[in-house]
């Protein structure tokens, strides 16, 4: 997508093939600042600290952490070690897993002298599937959106929440794929950006770069939300997943499941955004997906920029307080209107799911 014009991917391989670049997005929105990963360690350093995030770039994320890791040394014992180091940076999302055992599916097989070549290959194959599948997710999406058009002539009005947009993928996004597509090809679309505390991906990110690329948005309080529903302010809600289940559960940003509620009570369609690496197979429910739990400090602090510029993070709470701090929750499926894949929209069920990817019933864990 664009920024102030020009095509830009959130991670991308330096013109000397040796390393990695990403957008640091703990910086944003206040100041657009570039990082080059030279090692593994820099890559599970990079996820850890959540200057990538979002499910699809963590994938990519990791898969470049493998190939920088073997840059230094293809033994097989090095990399198992990278994979297990950048398998334990973050829980949540699976798309981390599914990115490593396809780095060692491809690279376990082959020669010592050919691992190194190959993992650059494969991490640079990760990141333009993944552009392609969100695009595609894209297309399908905005045939929600232009259905809603067709029938109001009006601006449509699509509720998200935390950043599923294309600072947590390689180039597009997943839940904001059909609003760039709807809002490319001409249809009027305003966008609820729903600020995600404690970490403010709403506010910081999607906010961000839905203003880079010109499309309409109105950040609220997470708060705001059911309101907003209420007084039939929303057309539909899309979110993205960090991990969805075989039969349609979804895990997301902490506060998805609310959203669904209020979305369920007020009649307003509520879809998420899933790319077949985010469908874990191997759940059959929702109940299992490990919930990632963070710092209280996110919660008993807040980040912002003073008048003078400076960046500062200052205390909420009363230093006697404590906090909690889950960053993801699970939505169920009930609570689902549909799916947004790239091969088409679903139920959130197995059969629905499995209907698109019927390949996943013969235990083929490579999806997409
Ligand atoms: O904790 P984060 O910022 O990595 O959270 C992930 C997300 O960006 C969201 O949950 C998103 O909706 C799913 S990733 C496309």
């Amino acid at each position: 997508m664009r920024i102030g014009g020009k095509a830009t991917r959130s991670i991308w391989v330096t013109d000397d093939g040796t390393a990695a670049g990403i957008i640091d997005q703990t910086r944003l929105p206040h100041e657009l600042a570039y990082r080059l990963l030279t090692t593994a360690r820099d890559a599970a350093e990079a996820i850890r600290t959540m200057q990538v995030r979002g499910a699809p770039l963590i994938g990519a994320t990791a898969a470049y952490g493998v190939a920088l890791a073997l840059s230094e040394d293809s033994s097989e014992g090095r990399l198992e070690l990278a994979c297990e180091r950048l398998m334990a940076t973050r829980p949540t999302a699976v798309n981390l897993r599914w990115a490593l055992e396809r780095m060692q599916n491809r690279l376990l097989p082959l020669a010592v002298s050919q691992r190194r070549e190959a993992a650059w290959v494969e991490a640079a194959a990760i990141c333009e599937e993944d552009a392609l599948l969100n695009q595609s997710i894209g297309r399908h999406g905005a045939g929600l959106i232009k259905r809603v058009y067709e029938k109001t002539s009006r601006t449509v009005n699509v509720m998200t929440h935390c950043n599923a947009g294309w600072l947590a993928t390689v180039d597009w996004g997943t839940a904001l794929a059909p609003i760039y597509t709807a809002f490319d090809a001409g249809i009027p679309v305003h966008v609820w950006v729903s600020e995600t505390r404690p970490r403010n991906q709403g506010a910081a990110l999607t906010a961000w770069e839905l203003a880079q690329h010109g499309v309409s948005h109105t950040v609220i309080a997470d708060n705001a939300a059911g309101h907003l529903m209420q007084h039939g302010r929303v057309d539909l809600i899309i979110v993205g997943a960090d991990r969805a289940a075989a039969n349609g559960d979804i895990a997301n940003k902490i506060g998805t499941y609310l959203k669904a509620l209020a979305a369920r009570d007020n009649g307003v369609p509520f879809y998420a955004a899933v790319p077949g690496p985010t469908i874990d197979w191997r759940l059959s429910d929702g109940s299992g997906i490990p919930i990632e739990e963070r710092a209280a400090d996110e919660v008993t602090h807040i980040q912002g920029r003073m008048e003078d510029g400076g960046v500062t993070s200052v205390r909420l709470t009363p230093s006697q307080s404590h906090a909690v701090n889950p960053a993801f929750d699970v939505t169920p499926a009930r609570l689902v209107t549909g799916i947004i894949t790239e091969r088409g929209v679903c139920p959130a069920t197995r059969e629905g799911l499995m209907k698109l990817y019927p390949e996943a019933g013969t235990g083929l864990r490579r999806i997409a």
